[in-house]
């Protein structure tokens, strides 16, 4: 096991097998396995049973009598599963895992960009709490969320996480997603987004969605929006919310995703007041930790005596 694992999951695999463990999140400096040292490391350690997260599973490690590979991920994207197929290995994923944290991030963003709680904390820190004439609370006014709109883009597992916590707040919660048959919205994106004073997005991406937010869907918000991105930044185009927010139309953002997985300093977002940026955190909790350990454990346990694994993402390999 090369991702971390904790909880009532690693009890699971203890009980049942000899567990090696060493989990890259405790490498400093950062270890990712490519193919060739994960398959090496395979080998020292005759596994049969893959769990992994982050390294990379991909030629060599294929051609090894593996039983299975949990992949600790809602998408296993670390794993080539069309040579595990092709290999007759079945690769277990962990969905929503990260629901929870990662809808507590957006609700965070929210709040620190609708109530300007970052730069308030910097003020306060460089003691200039009064400055430009003005005290605090001629400066940091908004509306509050409770009585408000929220449009929620992607209902799936945080979609649906951020839903309940939205409504929990007082809002008023919409939604937009064509294969969820529990949103408000099913084919009038814009339709929805007039109507919202937040906007959190949590699609998965794909031709579909990719750009999917732009300037005609900031546009379409209602002046004074509030966006939240915590899923991935090629659903919008940056470009046309700088402007959105330049032009006053919307009044903050909260984003915890960047194309590259970073944005340069000097970019126009980083010298806005009304942006709260996070380095792709959202699913960064201990807790997220202990699902996918629970998840992925349950299904290898399955796998181990003859049953069908329930997150199998090649279950054709099953009746081989
Ligand atoms: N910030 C983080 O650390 C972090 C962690 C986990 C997930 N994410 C991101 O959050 C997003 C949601 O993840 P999830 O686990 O809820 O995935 P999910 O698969 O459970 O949900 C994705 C939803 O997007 C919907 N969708 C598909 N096409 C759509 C369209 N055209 N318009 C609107 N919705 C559409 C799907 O129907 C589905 O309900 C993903 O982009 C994922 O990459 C970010």
């Amino acid at each position: 096991m090369t991702a971390p694992f904790r909880g009532e999951g690693l009890e699971t695999l203890a009980a049942i097998a000899d567990v090696v463990y060493d989990p890259w999140i405790e490498q400093v400096p950062l270890r990712i396995y490519d193919g060739e040292r994960l398959a090496e490391r395979i080998k020292a350690e005759a596994a049969d049973v893959l769990i992994v997260e982050s390294d990379l599973v991909r030629g060599p490690v294929l051609d090894l009598p593996l039983r299975c590979i949990g992949s600790c991920r809602g998408d296993p994207n670390n794993v080539d599963v069309a040579a595990a197929t092709a290999a007759g290995i079945p690769v277990l994923r962990a969905p929503g895992r990260n629901a929870d944290g990662v809808a507590e991030l957006a609700v965070a963003l929210l709040f620190a960009a609708n109530r300007f709680v970052v730069p308030a904390d910097r003020r306060v820190r460089d003691g200039k709490v009064y400055s430009g004439g003005k005290i605090p609370y001629q400066r940091y006014r908004a509306w509050q969320l409770a009585g408000r709109t929220a449009g929620v883009v992607g209902l799936g597992a945080v979609g649906r996480a951020a839903a309940w916590r939205l409504e929990g707040l007082g809002m008023r919660v919409l939604s937009f997603d064509p294969y969820n048959p529990d949103a408000t919205h099913h084919d009038d994106l814009e339709g929805m987004l007039a109507e919202c004073d937040v906007v959190s997005v949590h699609a998965v991406v794909t031709p579909d969605t990719e750009g999917m937010i732009g300037t005609a869907q900031f546009a379409a918000m209602k002046p004074g929006a509030i966006y939240v991105n915590t899923a991935r930044a090629k659903l919008h185009d940056t470009d046309a919310l700088v402007a959105a927010l330049a032009s006053g139309h919307l009044a903050g953002a909260g984003l915890d995703h960047f194309e590259g997985e970073n944005l340069p300093t000097d970019h126009p977002l980083c010298a806005m007041d009304n942006v709260v940026l996070t380095p792709h955190i959202g699913g960064a909790t201990y807790d997220t930790e202990a699902n996918h350990s629970r998840i992925i454990a349950d299904d290898v346990a399955r796998v181990l005596q003859g049953e069908r694994p329930v997150n199998c993402v090649n279950p054709e390999v099953l009746n081989r």
